[in-house]
C-alpha cells in the first residue's frame, strides 16, 4: 500500500478520530458534555439552574452529591432534575441559603460513572450599603484625606467609582496627581485644597451581574483654613511624603498566573509627591503587557506571568523629602493542562494508557479514581498500573472498562478529567455519508475525510 501521508500526520488523524468519534451506537461508558462553572453565581429570585448533561450508551442516569453527600433530589420539593439530563432546576421560595453548597453530578451506566467538577453554588446578594449617616469630615487645608468606600463584598466583586456633588450638579471625581481612586475603592487626597470642600462625596459600586449600581451615603468634606492662611491665602503648610497606600516600607503580593496584578503606591505630602518605580533595583521597563495608570501611582498587568516576579520599589518625592516602599511580587499558578487524557477503545488483549499531564506552581499532584472511587481503595487489577501521570493497562479485558478520573490539584485549584476505557470487539465500519461528492478548486488542497470505527483499530485503505 503506497501512502503519501507522513507518519506524524497519520498519527494526528488517527488520534483525532479516536478522540472525537466513538459513535454513540457503540455501547460505551458516560461522557459529561456540559456542566456549570466551578464558581456558579445564581439569583435566588429566579430558578437556579445547575447544568449537567452527559452522553453514553445506554443513556446515563444521573445523581448528585451536595457537600460530598448523596443529594436526594426526588425528596426535595423545591428541586427537580430535567428529563434525560442531570440538570437541576431549583426554585427556592423558602430559605434559598440552604442551597448554597458544593454540588457534583454523577452520570452512570452499566459501564461506569463520570463525575462533574465540584460546582460551588453562590447566591447573588443584592448589594446594599448600610443606611448610616456619615459625619462630615473636617480637615485642614494641606493635610491628606482618605474617604473610605468599603463596597458590599458581593459576590460578584463590584467595580467602584466616586461622584461628587456641588448643588445642583453631580459629577464623577476626576483623579489627578493629587486625587486617587485606590484599588480598594477608597478615595485618597495627597493633600486637600480649599475648593475640595465645595462638594459632598459619594462612592458608587457597579455590579457586573445584572448591572446594578448602588450608592453609598454621601459624606460632606469641610476644609478649614487657619487665620494665618486667610492672611496669606495662597500659602499652605508643606509636608514631606508619607504613605497612604500601602503603608510601611514593604509589603507583598501573591498573584496567580494569568490573573490581574495591580501595584499601587499612593503618598500624602504637600506639594503632591511624584511617584517613580524601579524593579529589582533598575528602572522599571514598561513592556506592552503592562500599563502605567493613575498618574504613575499604579502599575497594571492584566495577565501576570512568571516574568513579573520581583521586588518593585516605588518612591515618593517632593521638595521636603523622599520615601520608598518595596512590594515583593510572587507568582503562583493553578494547575493547567499539558495533556488531557482521552477516551480509549481497546480490543481484548491490547495495551493502552491514559496520560494526565499538567503543570502549575507548586507542581500539581495527580490522583486517579475509577468510577469515582480512589484508585488506592478500588479493587486491585494486576494489569493496571499507575506510573506518575500515566495509567498503564496491559492486555486488557472487559473488566477494565470504566470511567477513570484524574484530578490534578495544588493549593490554588484543581482540574478534573474523565476518560473512559472501553474494551470491546467491534467490526470495522465507515461513519458518515457514503458516495459523497467533494468539489475542489484546481490547484488548492483537498481533504477527503474518512471517519471510521472498529475495535481493534481497523486498517484503513484508500
Ligand atoms: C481534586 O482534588 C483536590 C485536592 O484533594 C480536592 O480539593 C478537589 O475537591 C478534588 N476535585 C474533585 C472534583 O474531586
Ligand atoms: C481647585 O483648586 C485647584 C488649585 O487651586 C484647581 O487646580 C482646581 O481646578 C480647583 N477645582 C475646582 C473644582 O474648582
Amino acid at each position: 500500500m503506497g501512502t503519501l501521508v507522513e507518519p506524524a500526520l497519520l498519527l494526528l488523524l488517527w488520534q483525532s478520530v479516536w478522540a472525537l468519534d466513538i459513535p454513540l451506537e457503540v455501547r460505551q461508558p458516560p461522557t459529561i458534555i456540559k456542566q456549570s462553572m466551578k464558581e456558579h453565581i445564581v439569583d435566588p429570585k429566579d430558578t437556579m439552574v445547575i447544568e449537567c448533561e452527559a452522553k453514553g450508551n445506554p443513556h446515563p442516569i444521573f445523581s448528585w452529591r451536595r457537600n460530598g453527600k448523596y443529594f436526594n433530589v426526588a425528596r426535595d420539593s423545591q428541586a427537580s432534575m430535567r428529563r434525560r439530563s442531570g440538570t437541576l432546576d431549583i426554585y427556592a421560595k423558602n430559605n434559598p441559603e440552604q442551597y448554597e453548597a458544593e454540588y457534583q453530578c454523577i452520570a452512570s451506566n452499566e459501564y461506569g460513572s463520570a463525575y462533574s467538577n465540584k460546582i460551588r453554588l453562590q447566591l447573588y446578594r443584592a448589594p446594599v450599603w448600610p443606611r448610616e449617616i456619615l459625619e462630615p469630615v473636617v480637615v485642614s487645608a494641606g493635610l491628606p484625606l482618605v474617604l473610605s468606600c468599603d463596597p458590599p463584598p458581593g459576590p460578584p466583586k463590584p467595580e467602584t467609582y466616586w461622584m461628587s456633588s456641588s448643588f445642583p450638579t453631580m459629577q464623577a471625581v476626576r483623579p489627578d496627581r493629587r486625587v486617587s481612586m485606590g484599588v480598594n475603592g477608597d478615595l485618597y487626597f495627597s493633600n486637600v485644597l480649599i475648593n475640595d470642600s465645595v462638594a459632598d462625596y459619594c462612592c458608587n459600586a457597579r455590579f457586573p451581574y445584572k448591572n446594578v449600581i448602588q450608592q453609598k451615603m454621601p459624606v460632606v468634606v469641610k476644609v478649614l483654613t487657619s487665620e494665618y492662611y486667610s492672611v496669606r491665602p495662597r500659602t499652605v503648610a508643606e509636608a514631606a511624603p508619607t504613605w497612604l497606600s500601602p503603608t510601611g516600607s514593604s509589603s507583598s503580593i501573591l498573584v496567580l498566573q494569568g490573573e490581574e496584578l495591580l501595584l499601587e503606591c499612593i503618598a500624602a505630602g504637600m506639594p503632591t509627591p511624584r511617584i517613580t518605580w524601579t524593579k529589582d533595583g533598575e528602572d522599571l521597563a514598561v513592556t506592552s503587557r503592562m500599563k502605567v495608570k493613575n498618574f504613575n501611582k499604579m502599575i497594571q498587568i492584566p495577565k501576570a506571568s512568571f516574568d513579573d516576579v520581583g521586588e518593585y520599589t516605588c518612591a515618593a518625592t517632593n521638595r521636603l523629602g523622599y520615601i520608598e516602599h518595596t512590594i515583593t511580587v510572587k507568582v503562583k499558578a493553578a494547575p493547567f493542562w499539558l495533556e488531557k487524557p482521552t477516551d480509549l477503545i481497546l480490543a481484548p488483549e491490547e495495551n493502552g494508557r491514559l496520560v494526565c499531564r499538567s503543570d502549575g506552581a507548586p507542581r500539581p499532584t495527580i490522583s486517579w479514581s475509577i468510577n469515582g472511587e480512589p484508585i488506592e481503595t478500588a479493587d486491585p487489577q494486576p494489569n493496571r498500573q499507575v506510573s506518575g501521570d500515566t495509567l498503564i493497562f496491559r492486555s486488557v479485558s472487559a473488566s477494565n472498562t470504566a470511567v477513570y478520573q484524574c484530578n490534578a490539584s495544588n493549593q490554588f485549584g484543581y482540574l478534573l478529567a474523565n476518560a473512559f476505557v472501553n474494551v470491546l470487539h467491534a467490526t470495522p465500519r465507515i461513519l458518515g455519508p457514503r458516495n459523497e461528492l467533494t468539489k475542489v478548486i484546481e490547484g488548492s488542497h483537498a481533504l477527503l475525510d474518512c471517519r471510521y470505527f472498529g475495535s481493534p483499530v481497523p486498517e484503513l485503505r484508500w
